[in-house]
């Protein structure tokens, strides 16, 4: 049963600016490790990091903003076939699909949370 929906959009710059601000510290108060790593190292780092912030936020919606996540709470991972998906580092009673994209300028997420019913 679906439980609720959420929509994120984000500026690449907004990101950029804020890691050439904060450096490191930024990037580690909201991502884990294994979420940078494989994203670390193309041309697009700044699109897919940007993607993973709009993708925290769209689940955060998606979840009515009931419960206490921070953001690093949320894990933004790809399956192999490069589909993103959503786990979390607490236990949470609700699955995610999860859907990303993300251009020059802007990148966008949307999440669909869902429970058994
Ligand atoms: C998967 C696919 C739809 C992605 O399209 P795209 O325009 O390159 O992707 P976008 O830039 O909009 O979004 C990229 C995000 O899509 C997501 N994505 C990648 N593979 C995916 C898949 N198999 N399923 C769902 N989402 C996927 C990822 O989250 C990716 O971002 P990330 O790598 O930072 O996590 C595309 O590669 C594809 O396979 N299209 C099939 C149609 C086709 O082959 N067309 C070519 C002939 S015209």
């Amino acid at each position: 049963m679906v439980v609720g929906v959420g929509i994120d959009i984000v500026k690449i710059e907004k990101i950029k600016k804020s890691i050439d601000r904060w450096g490191e510290g930024f990037i580690n108060r909201i991502f884990n490790p294994e979420e940078i790593k494989p994203i670390n190292h193309g041309k697009m780092f700044y699109q897919r990091l940007a993607a993973r912030f709009a993708a925290k936020e769209a689940v955060i919606k998606a979840m009515s903003k009931n419960l206490p996540l921070a953001l690093k709470d949320i894990v933004i991972l790809n399956k192999e076939s490069g589909a993103p998906y959503c786990s979390f580092k607490k236990v949470v009673d609700v699955e995610i699909l999860l859907s990303i994209t993300h251009i020059e300028d802007y990148a966008v997420a949307c999440a669909v949370a869902q429970k058994e019913s």
